[in-house]
This record gives structure tokens, C-alpha cells and sequence, in this order.
């Protein structure tokens, strides 16, 4: 088998890095094309030296025009600025596109991904979050396949090969509950950063791991599950499971569920999406069935985490609703790790953004970006007006 292209966008990231793992641990399967990142110039010149990519891509232009200058004697073209990765997404001879940046700036790459036909390896939810109206007809069109790779979502995809579409009842997505699964009400406001950092079961990077601290994560993959699945999202269900083994079922009408299982590791939805439709042997671990002890299910308490019902309004609104939810929770989030505001904050901005926005039916990608950069300036206005 020829080894296949890929391009990884958000190379510096944890899952940049843990899909550099994967390709390490399958030598000749893949051929890396291009890396890129934001503004990471230190390791994506390591990475550069291991992988010896034909192209480097940095956003931000200062570090760009750096690393540029300091690989000038290498065979690689370094692209810099807003429009690198969109280039690196339409090379020739790219089989595979695995986006891995962090936020809705990954909308725009994911769309030009798909509008080439290219399997997309698709970890940046917030694409499908803010965008999910406008992929489903190119995709028809240019047969583009989106390759999930958040746990939960692989977990649906492979679980749903044990029945049909119209077979389903409920698509249930698990939640670990994050480090706050147990924590008063009354102890909500004096979350800090460094403890809502502190994910029980999974190493992630910063933006997701206060997601899964809020249950936003949980709500944004309610919105993902709807677009990849295109189920409607009174059918998708969570459930807190704290063991992380379980990540995620299907139940289908007959009132069977069907479940994947592993250790919470992301090199294993990683490896699916990578080498998919064939499985690998995995090196990365597996299951000690004697020492896994109980697993455990429980409801999700929308009173301390009021943003998972959020999401689900969004969900059901549609049009620019999810596209706000997520540009104002990219906001608090921020705010949150600087300090400005607390972590029930986040919720509220969530909340009063969504009140104050008006929201597009059939939105174009314009209006997406438009609801998008809107939302923006009203969570800061917000901040403004709170003082912060
Ligand atoms: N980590 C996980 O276990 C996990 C699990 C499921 C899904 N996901 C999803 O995967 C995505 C990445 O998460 P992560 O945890 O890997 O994040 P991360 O560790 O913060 O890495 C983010 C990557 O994106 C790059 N980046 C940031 N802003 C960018 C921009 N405006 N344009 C282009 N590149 C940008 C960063 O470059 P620099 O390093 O140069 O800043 C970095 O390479 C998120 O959508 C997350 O929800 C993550």
C-alpha cells in the first residue's frame, strides 16, 4: 500500500502530537505533507526535523517570517499568515486533512477540506458547531468523508455498524463530569483555573478542558453528534460516566445499546479515523478487565452546569444559535483562564449573548462568520460592563 498524504493542522497541539504518535507507531502508512500550527515556532521546527514535511505553515506572521528565515537552506516551504492553512488544505496530492486547531477558527479550513473531496479527520468540533448547516451539501457534492475523532463521536460511528438509521432510538454520549462532578453549588464561584485545569481522566489542551469542567464540551458534542450523525438532538442523550471507559453507546429501537470501550487515550480514536475502514494494532494501551472495577452512570445536573441545557437550545434552534453559543463561550473561556471573570460566568455570558443576538434561519457561511464575530463583541461588551 502506498503510504498516504496527510496534512496536520494544530501540529503542536495534544492532538497534533498524539496524531504524530499514531503515524510513529504504523511507519510507512502515512507520508507527512505539511504541519501547522498558530504561533508554536519551537516545536513545529522539532517536528519539522523529524517529519521533514514539504511545507510548514505558521498563522501568526511575526513567528512565521522567523521560522522562515531560520529554515531558508531547507527543502521545505514555510507559508505564513491567515491564509497558509487554506493553502496547505488545497495541495495536490493530499489524501488526508486531520484538523486539530483549537476553536471556530478552524471552520474555514474544515469547509475548504471538504469542498476538495478530502477525508477530513475532523478533532475541531467547533467547525461542525458553528458551520453545521453548510457541510452536509458539499459533502454530497464532492464526496468528502468527515472522519470523527473526539472519542465519543468515533464511539457513535463504530457502534453505529450494528444497525441501520432508522434503526436508532437514542444516541447517548458519555461524560466524565470533570474534576467538579461532586462539588457544591455554593463552591461553584471560587473555581480557579489551575483546579478547573486539573481534568480527572483525560490530558487535553487548555480551551477543551474548561469545556469539559463546564459540560460545554459535553453540549458542543451534542451539536457535533447532530451534525455528523444528523440525528435531531432530542435523540442524543448524555450521561455522566466518571471512568471514562464507556465513550459512548448507541441504543436502537429493539432496545439494544451498543457500546465502545477502551482506555480514555485519544492515539485510539485517532488510529480508528487514521487508518479507518481497517483496524491497527494499537500501542497504546488496553482494558485490564482484572483491575477495572465498577462502572458507574449518573444523570447530569443542569442546575450547577447550566450550559449542557444551553447547548441543547442552540441545537434545537439552529441556524447562527450554535455559532453564538460557541463564539461566546471561546470569550468566557479566555476570560476565565485570565482571570477576569469566574467559572459560572461562562454560563451567563453563554446565556446573555444568546438573549441578545438575533439569530439566522439557513444561515450562509457569511452569516456564520458575521453571527460569529457579533457574538464576540457582545460577550466583551458584557465584560465591559461587568467591570472586567
Ligand atoms: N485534546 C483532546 O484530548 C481533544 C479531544 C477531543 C477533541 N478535541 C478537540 O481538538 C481540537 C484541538 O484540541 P487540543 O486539545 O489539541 O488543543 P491545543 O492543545 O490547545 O492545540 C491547539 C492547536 O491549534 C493551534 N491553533 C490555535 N489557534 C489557532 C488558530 N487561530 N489558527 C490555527 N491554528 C491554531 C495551536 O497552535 P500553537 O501551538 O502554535 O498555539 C495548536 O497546534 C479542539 O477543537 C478540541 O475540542 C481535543
Amino acid at each position: 500500500m502506498e503510504a498516504r498524504n496527510i496534512v496536520i493542522l494544530g501540529a503542536t497541539g495534544s492532538i497534533g502530537r498524539s496524531t504524530l504518535k499514531v503515524i510513529d507507531s504504523h511507519p510507512g502508512f502515512f507520508n507527512v505533507k505539511a504541519l501547522a500550527a498558530y504561533s508554536n515556532l519551537e516545536l513545529l521546527k522539532e517536528q519539522y526535523y523529524r517529519y521533514r514535511p514539504e511545507y510548514l505553515g505558521l498563522v501568526d506572521s511575526q513567528k512565521g517570517q522567523l521560522l522562515a528565515a531560520s529554515l531558508k537552506d531547507e527543502p521545505v516551504r514555510v507559508l505564513v499568515g491567515d491564509e497558509a492553512l487554506l493553502t496547505l488544505v488545497s495541495l495536490d496530492k493530499v489524501d488526508m486533512v486531520l484538523n486539530a486547531i483549537v476553536g471556530a477558527a478552524g471552520l474555514k479550513v474544515s469547509l475548504a477540506a471538504v469542498k476538495k473531496g478530502r477525508d477530513l479527520a475532523l478533532a475541531n468540533k467547533e467547525s461542525l458547531v458553528s458551520g453545521g448547516p453548510l457541510f452536509a451539501p458539499i459533502v454530497e457534492k464532492t464526496g468528502a468523508r468527515i472522519l470523527p475523532v473526539d472519542s465519543e463521536h468515533s464511539a457513535v460511528w463504530q457502534a453505529l455498524t450494528a444497525g441501520h438509521k432508522n434503526e436508532i432510538r437514542n444516541i447517548i454520549l458519555t461524560a466524565s463530569g470533570g474534576p467538579f462532578r461532586n462539588l457544591p453549588a455554593d463552591k461553584f464561584a471560587d473555581i480557579t483555573p489551575e483546579q478547573a485545569l486539573a481534568h480527572p481522566t483525560w490530558q487535553m489542551g487548555s480551551k477543551i478542558t474548561i469545556d469539559s469542567a463546564t459540560l460545554v464540551n459535553k453540549g458542543l458534542e451534542v451539536i457535533e453528534a447532530v451534525v455528523l450523525f444528523q440525528v435531531p438532538a432530542d435523540k442524543i442523550k448524555v450521561v455522566i460516566h466518571p471512568q471514562s471507559v464507556i465513550h459512548s453507546m448507541v441504543e436502537y429501537i429493539d432496545s439494544s445499546v451498543i457500546a465502545q470501550l477502551s482506555i480514555p487515550d485519544m492515539c485510539l480514536p485517532i488510529t480508528y479515523a487514521l487508518f479507518w475502514p481497517h483496524r491497527v494494532t494499537s500501542a497504546f494501551g488496553q482494558i485490564d478487565w482484572d483491575n477495572l472495577g465498577p462502572l458507574t452512570f449518573e444523570k447530569p445536573d443542569n442546575k450547577r452546569f447550566p450550559a449542557l441545557e444551553l447547548a441543547y437550545q442552540a441545537a434545537q434552534t439552529g441556524g447562527t444559535a450554535p455559532a453564538i453559543f460557541n463564539a461566546a463561550n471561546e470569550v468566557a473561556v479566555e476570560a476565565f483562564l485570565n482571570r477576569t471573570i469566574k467559572f459560572t460566568d461562562i454560563s451567563d455570558m453563554i446565556y446573555n449573548t444568546l438573549k441578545k443576538m438575533n439569530i439566522v434561519t439557513n444561515p450562509g457561511l457569511e452569516d456564520i462568520l458575521e453571527a460569529d464575530s457579533q457574538a464576540r463583541e457582545v460577550s466583551l461588551s458584557i465584560l465591559e460592563k461587568k467591570g472586567c
